[in-house]
């Protein structure tokens, strides 16, 4: 699966969807060639990036492209918001305004903090799971308005890491590996010790 297949199975059907940070379109396109939405909106921060967008989706009617920071100071509203291809930290300030909409996330890092925001912010994680793209891993996740808690290890390694997943399992091993790698310091055998009991829940 790419990174794109995995973020589009996350859309459902709904009326306005928005692509923060859209750069070259191409989920827009996806969404607006699958008819899952009725209105897209492109939105990106560069001038540059909305251009490539602005280009490939020169013959849809129903797209409306906006050169904005994130969340457009919270004007920027619609049923279903994605944000992929940025940083965790970048996601959790763009955020800030806490959309009532559904979230499809697909951040490049801090997991931890971006499932931490979202669980304490009156979010819930309904899906979320491990692709791999090539040589590296992605994670992915859809969150809707509600509350449910999560241990920690949810919140680092994903809210779906006592459920067997082919694509976590790998995952594990790889930071395992690496992980073990790394001098033996006191934070890296925590970590050493909650990926081995993990990759039991993946046998
Ligand atoms: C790495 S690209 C990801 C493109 C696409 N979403 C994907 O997943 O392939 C990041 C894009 O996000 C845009 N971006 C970065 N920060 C942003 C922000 N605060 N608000 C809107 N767009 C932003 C960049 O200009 C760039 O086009």
């Amino acid at each position: 699966m790419t990174r794109l297949e995995a973020a589009f199975s996350l859309i459902d059907d709904c009326e306005v969807f928005a692509d923060i940070g859209c750069d070259h379109g191409k989920l827009c396109k996806e969404v607006l060639d699958s008819g899952k939405a009725k209105k897209v909106i492109a939105a990106d921060i560069s001038k540059d990036s909305l251009k490539k967008a602005r280009l490939l989706l020169s013959d849809y009617s129903d797209v409306e492209f906006r050169l904005c920071d994130g969340l457009d100071g919270g004007k920027l509203v619609a049923d279903t918001i994605a944000i992929c291809g940025l940083g965790g930290l970048t996601m959790i300030d763009i955020l800030r305004y806490l959309p009532q909409s559904t979230l499809v996330l697909g951040a490049q890092d801090h997991l931890y903090e971006l499932r931490s925001f979202l669980s304490e912010n009156g979010y819930v994680i309904e899906k979320d799971f491990v692709i791999k793209d090539g040589k590296r891993f992605y994670d992915f996740i859809r969150a809707k308005r509600g509350k449910i808690e999560f241990d920690r290890r949810q919140l680092e390694y994903g809210v779906f890491c006592y459920t067997k997943q082919p694509v976590l399992k790998e995952k594990l091993e790889f930071l395992l590996k690496k992980i073990s790698a790394y001098p033996p310091t006191k934070d890296n055998i925590n970590k050493i010790n909650t990926i081995t009991e993990l990759l039991t829940w993946q046998r």
